[in-house]
């Protein structure tokens, strides 16, 4: 693997608490990488130890090969989007892109300009240059926030929750945006956040993080379906906990007639049936008394509450922990 930054056993302890507690993580060149856990658990923390604003308390942080952790901030090749944007309120889009950049030695005015240009046409700015930020939409000024650090073409982009300020709807389309914006820059993005859909849907490798240590590292799809442990499936969305293993809701079936397989089945009442738009979800009471969630798509969902199924699943969906 072309690793361009890695972790080694990384600690930062306050005096009253242990914010990491010896982290361990490796980042490919040109990678999109989340972290991802619930609040307090460490993830800006550990950014901060990144970018030098915290000193480790023990352990390594390696750019490009080479130990960073004694550098001072501007001494290392990464830049950091913070989730407030922190934009100049007085200078215009391009001033505020450019800053950076002019506090750089051997910039020339046209090689600053020149970059300028081309950052603003990769975040979809152009025409945009010169109106102040509270001239621009939400969007507009986190695309702003991003060009400013990626004009710098840090080793390493850091970004604290960078989505969490839009709403809903445009948090979902810069989630897209920012996505390609990194595969054209083609530089390692390190993606702070506690939204789940957010890590699972941009991310190459995501880390599922818990009270300052790391419970699994993966790709999205094997840490959504084969979760390491407990916390990191219960985290990453609803788990059915039938007969000893795990199944994700959208797994679950349910069905009048009893399944063939039925090590892999058990029975129950429905109790609510809920019209979510893009399925329905379904909760029924088994047996032993539990809960089961279960999303179905539309067509295959025509019971009642009050009505006996059978729930059952395929061996291939479910995980034990
Ligand atoms: N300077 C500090 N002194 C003491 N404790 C701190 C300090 N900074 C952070 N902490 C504690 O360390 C823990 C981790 O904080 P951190 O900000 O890294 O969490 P986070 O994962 O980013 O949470 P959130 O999702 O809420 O932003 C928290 O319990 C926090 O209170
Ligand atoms: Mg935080």
């Amino acid at each position: 693997m072309d690793t361009v930054l890695e972790l080694i056993a990384l600690a930062k302890h306050f005096p009253t608490h242990r914010a990491v507690d010896g982290l361990s993580i490796r980042i490919a060149r040109g990678e999109f990488f989340s972290l991802i856990g619930p609040s307090g658990c460490g993830k800006t923390t550990t950014l901060r130890l990144i970018a030098g604003f915290e000193n480790p308390t023990s352990g390594e942080i390696m750019l490009d090969g080479k130990p960073v952790a004694a550098l001072k901030p501007y001494q290392r090749d990464v830049t950091t989007v913070f989730q407030n944007y922190a934009l100049f309120p007085h200078l215009t889009v391009a001033q505020n892109i450019a800053f950076g950049l002019q506090r750089r030695a051997n910039q020339t005015r046209a090689s600053i300009a020149e970059k300028v240009t081309r950052i603003l046409d990769l975040v979809q700015l152009s025409g945009k240059e010169d109106r102040l930020p509270n001239q621009i939409s939400g969007g507009e000024r986190q695309r702003v926030a991003l060009a400013r650090s990626l004009v710098l073409e840090p080793k390493v982009l850091l970004l604290d929750e960078p989505l969490s300020a839009l709403d809903p709807k445009l948090r979902r389309q810069m989630r897209l945006e920012l996505k390609l914006i990194q595969r054209r820059v083609g530089i390692a993005f390190l993606f702070i956040t506690h939204d789940q859909e957010e890590a699972l849907s941009m991310s190459d490798q995501m880390a599922v993080m818990n009270q300052g240590r790391l419970e699994q590292t993966g790709t999205p799809e094997a840490v959504y379906r084969t979760p390491a442990t407990k916390f990191v499936a219960e985290f990453l969305g609803d788990v059915n906990w039938l007969r000893g293993a795990g199944v994700r809701p959208e797994a679950v079936r349910l069905s009048r007639q009893r399944p063939l397989d039925v090590a892999h089945s058990t029975v129950g009442t429905v109790e609510t049936r809920t019209f979510l738009g893009n399925c329905i979800h379904v909760v029924a009471k088994l047996e032993d008394g539990s809960h089961c969630i279960a999303e179905l798509p539309q067509q295959h969902c025509d019971f009642e509450p009050g009505e006996s199924v059978h729930v059952w699943w395929h061996s291939y969906d479910e995980f034990r922990l």
